[in-house]
């Protein structure tokens, strides 16, 4: 497996429009294998294809006991409204609240071509939503209100100078994967990062 580099806000990939997987190819398998890798080492908790440079309708997810990969995936249900604060691995050290469906129904195949469907609320509903989202192009940044958006791209601006190329390089791991930091807990930020402060 291998570390990916994640491409920052900025990066055009990050707003174009996914392409559907026609085939599932080892191919397709080997770099899902490495978004799940990469996620691990960005202490993330979801990772979608175009953060990682790719095309495919595909990310992964690893939040509330499910790691799964999601291929093709659609939005086929949703219920309620909520607030969570998200953020995302694409857009480093920025937090803000944005509102969506609380329980969401998705489809999709896994890594074999077999159509599932999942049903979820809380942070991995949240996940979900938020990745499918990258596979349109969209940011959670674009769901915020004028103020806040304002708000968060003030932060983003300093936070940018440290990825001048726009790529986040992860750094080799000195620890084994069982000795990583665990996931973060229901009711920390959801999206695709990890909590702005590690809970004890
Ligand atoms: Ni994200």
């Amino acid at each position: 497996m291998a570390r990916l580099d994640i491409h920052l806000f900025g990066s055009p990939i990050l707003r174009q429009e996914a392409e559907r997987v026609a085939h599932i190819t080892p191919e397709l398998r080997r770099l899902a294998d490495d978004m799940f890798e990469t996620m691990r080492a960005a202490n993330g908790i979801g990772l979608a294809a175009p953060q990682v440079g790719r095309r495919e309708r595909l990310f992964v997810v690893d939040v509330d006991g499910v790691r799964q990969a999601f291929v093709n995936p659609e939005l086929v249900g949703a219920e309620g409204r909520n607030k969570w604060e998200e953020g995302c691995l694409s857009i480093p050290e920025v937090y803000a609240e944005v509102e969506r469906p609380s329980t969401v129904t998705f489809r999709a195949q896994d890594l074999d071509g077999v159509w599932f469907e999942v049903t979820a609320g809380d942070l991995l509903g949240r996940c979900l939503q938020h990745e499918l989202d990258h596979l349109a192009g969209k940011l959670f940044l674009d769901r915020l209100s004028l103020l806040k958006r304002r708000a968060a791209l003030r932060q983003w601006d300093e936070e940018k100078l440290n990825y001048p190329a726009l790529r986040r390089v992860l750094p080799v791991d000195a620890l084994p994967p069982e000795q990583a930091p665990p996931a973060p807990a229901a009711g920390t930020p959801a999206g695709d990062a990890a909590p702005p402060t590690p809970t004890p």
